[in-house]
Formats: structure tokens, C-alpha cells, sequence
């Protein structure tokens, strides 16, 4: 980083607006960065990928260009302070992640062990649960990391693609039941889905229960983007409403996406009644432990501050949401996109061959890097693009005005 950008960042002001905190303060909003080159110089993947070029935009990789929350910050720089660099403690955060989700998502979750991220959770409880070669279904378009983590756990990723009728995504319960009976041992379930922004409504959610019911397969319900609902946006878990009971189920879930802390590493998983035995079984050492500033945000997260400011962000990931959607909508070729129910990132599909390599052509010549549909599940979706929104309004204005202007 140049010297005079680490001079200007040192001058940035640090808002502590947790202050003297009183009942009836306004909680602390938001702060998104504005000033690009504090953005580029940022030393996490978002900024960091993407085109080598000093103007570059980056809208792809799923981090927020947020400071952190003062509650975030005053946590992380105590322990700090005190040393507190050392290995996690469980207990604080399983607790916190328990209470979380029982009270926001209606989950009754057993056996809540640390781990530290979802993918390692993951990969560590299919190895677990499932015999070696067992398929595995992976509803498409989806985050391409998932296929590859099955293939890591030794397992063979079955890939069923959700089905768009008319504006919305649906699961498609034909394929899934075909792709049981062919012999599927497994699925994941991702509430919501990534990168489609479904939020799975507790009927969806039972009817996927059912299924895996009824063909013995083990549910792993990725959760991880669970706390960004939009708002009013029931979000219920896997584990809501007690129709889990009696089903080999795991969960997994992280204050890493709506609290921008996967640099922390540090998620939760979690099971059914039926699996909490397993899930007590698995050595530390295979779920990884997270750090101790992992597990201290993680509490705090999940605690009330944390909880508070998620409201805020949430309402303002909506804002952001709707002005990429409009500004998609005013771009000079046709691209359909689905507003998110969840999550701060937009799905789109440009219509037609020629108009999708022309929009390709046009973010490479402005610079802008967004996440290109293949990965989420191969050429099927190779004229889409998923784009994240949560970004200053500035930075999106600037991205969507320079690929106006290269696609006249
Ligand atoms: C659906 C989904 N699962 C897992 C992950 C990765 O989570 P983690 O960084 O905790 O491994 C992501 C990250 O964006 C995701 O979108």
C-alpha cells in the first residue's frame, strides 16, 4: 500500500457511536467505504481479484466494503489489547449461536460444536456421515465451492438445478425425488440460497424435510447466509419448527457474511436430535478450531449490539439490492434478475448470446469484476453474472456509469 494512502487511512475518523450508549440512542448505522483507493488497497480477496488495473471495480467476491461496527471493533481491539490471541474457547460462542437462532430463525439445534468455517464444517460432516463415493445433491445455479467440497470429502456432487418459473426460484421436487431414488445419499440445502437470494418458507422447508424423511438422506442445511433476510423477511432455519425430529440433519452457520468477519474464521454447526451423537463424536482437530478473536466477535455478533445493527444493515442491503436492480434494468441490453429475498447479491441473466458477450466485453474494458455464472454450475449459466451489491451507493453508481458507457 503507498505510503500516502496508509497516512490517509490513519486519518480516517473512527466513529465510536456505541458512546455512552443510552436506551433511547438510534442504533449505529452502517459505514460503507466511498473512497476507492482505500477500497483497492484493501488487503482481503474482494479487492484484491479480479483485473490488475489501478481502476478496477470490484463487485464479485462476497465481503462487504464495510468498517466494522463499533460493538465489532471495541470487542476485537480489547482482546487485543489483553493478548487474547490465542486458541478459541467454544463455550461463549456455541452458546451465543444457540441463542441466535433459536430466537431469530425458531431453530432447536443439538450438539453445537465450533469449527472454523463452513466449508471445513462441511467437508468434515459429509466425510462423517455419508460412505465414501455417496452422491450428493447440489441444487444449481449455486456457490461453486460447494461442488468442490463434496468432491474434497470424497463424494460425487449430483447437480439438480432449481427451477424458475416465471420471477421465481423453486425447488424442482421431481429432480430431487429421481436424483434420491437414483441412489443420492445426501443434499444440501442452502437457506437462503446463494446466489439466487431464495428464502425457503417453512412449508418449503418441511416439504425438503419430507424428502429427506422419506429417502434416508442426510440434510446438511447451510445457514450461513441465514441472518439477511430483507426486510420482514421470515428466515426460518432447517431446524424450525420441530420437523426436523427424527432426521439425520446438520447445520452449519457463521457470523461471516452478515457481519463481514470471514477473515476471522470461526462458524458453528449444529444437528437434529438424531445426529447431536455424531456431531458430540467428531474430534476438534477434524472441525478445526476458530481463533479466539473468532469465537470473541462471533459472541458479539450474536449478541444484542450485534443484533441491532443487523436490522440497519439489513435495511440498507435492501436500498443497495434495488439500485443495482434498477440500474441492470437501465443498462442497453436486457437482463432479467430476480430481486433477492436474502443476501446482498444479485443473480442476473443477460438475454441472448451476442448481448451476453457484449455485457462480458463491456465489464472488461470498465474494469469491473463480478462473479460469472459458470462457476455457479457450468455452461448453463454461462450468460449470467452475480454481482455484489453491498457496496457505498457511490461505488455502484461509478461501476454501472462506466459499463453504460462501454456498451454504447
Ligand atoms: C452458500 C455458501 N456457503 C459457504 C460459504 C463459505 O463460508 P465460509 O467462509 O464460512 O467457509 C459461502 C461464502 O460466500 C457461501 O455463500
Amino acid at each position: 500500500m503507498p505510503h500516502d494512502l496508509r497516512a490517509a487511512r490513519a486519518q480516517e475518523p473512527v466513529v465510536r457511536s456505541a458512546r455512552t450508549a443510552s436506551p433511547v440512542d438510534l442504533p449505529e448505522r452502517p459505514r460503507f467505504i466511498t473512497d476507492l483507493d482505500v477500497l483497492r488497497a484493501r488487503r482481503t480477496l474482494k479487492w484484491q481479484i479480479g483485473p490488475d488495473t489501478p481502476d478496477r471495480i470490484c463487485l464479485g467476491v462476497a465481503e462487504m466494503d464495510l468498517y466494522p461496527p463499533e460493538f465489532l471493533r471495541s470487542a476485537l481491539v480489547e482482546a487485543v489489547g489483553l493478548g487474547e490471541t490465542g486458541y478459541g474457547l467454544p463455550e461463549g460462542q456455541e452458546e451465543a449461536c444457540g441463542r441466535y437462532l433459536s430466537a431469530h430463525h425458531d431453530a432447536d439445534v443439538a450438539g453445537l460444536r465450533c469449527t472454523t468455517d463452513v466449508l471445513t464444517g462441511l467437508r468434515t460432516l459429509m466425510r462423517s456421515g455419508l460412505a465414501p463415493g455417496s452422491p450428493v445433491i447440489v441444487e444449481t445455479p449455486v456457490y461453486g465451492d460447494l461442488f468442490t467440497v463434496v468432491r474434497e470429502a470424497g463424494l460425487e456432487p449430483v447437480a439438480v438445478p432449481l427451477l424458475r418459473t416465471g420471477a421465481q426460484w423453486q425447488h424442482d421436487w421431481a429432480a430431487l425425488a429421481t436424483a434420491a431414488r437414483d441412489g443420492a445419499r445426501g443434499w444440501i440445502v442452502c437457506q437462503p440460497h446463494n446466489p439466487v437470494g431464495r428464502a425457503w418458507t417453512l412449508p418449503e422447508m418441511s416439504q425438503a424435510i419430507a424428502v429427506c424423511r422419506e429417502h434416508d438422506l442426510l440434510l446438511l442445511a447451510n445457514e450461513v447466509h441465514i441472518p439477511l433476510g430483507m426486510p420482514g423477511r421470515a428466515m426460518p432455519s432447517a431446524f424450525a419448527d420441530g420437523a426436523i425430529h427424527g432426521v439425520r440433519a446438520f447445520g452449519l452457520t457463521s457470523a461471516s457474511k452478515a457481519f463481514n468477519i470471514p477473515g476471522l474464521k470461526s462458524a458453528t454447526v449444529y444437528g437434529s436430535e438424531r445426529s447431536a451423537a455424531a456431531l458430540a463424536d467428531l474430534p476438534q482437530s477434524l472441525l478445526g478450531r476458530p481463533g479466539s478473536l473468532g469465537a470473541v466477535a462471533t459472541a458479539a455478533c450474536y449478541g444484542p449490539a450485534g443484533v441491532a445493527w443487523l436490522r440497519t444493515l439489513r435495511e440498507e442491503l435492501a436500498e443497495r439490492v434495488r439500485l443495482v436492480l434498477d440500474e441492470l434494468a437501465s443498462l442497453p441490453v436486457r437482463v432479467s434478475a430476480t430481486a433477492p429475498e436474502a443476501t446482498y447479491l444479485v443473480w442476473a441473466e443477460v438475454d441472448g448470446e451476442q448481448d451476453a458477450r457484449r455485457f462480458a466485453a463491456a465489464l472488461d474494458t470498465s474494469g469491473i469484476h463480478v462473479l460469472v455464472g459458470e462457476s455457479f454450475g457450468g455452461t448453463a449459466f454461462d450468460r449470467c453474472f452475480r454481482i455484489n451489491a453491498a457496496s457505498h451507493p457511490a461505488v455502484l453508481r461509478t461501476a454501472f456509469a462506466r459499463l453504460r458507457a462501454a456498451l454504447r
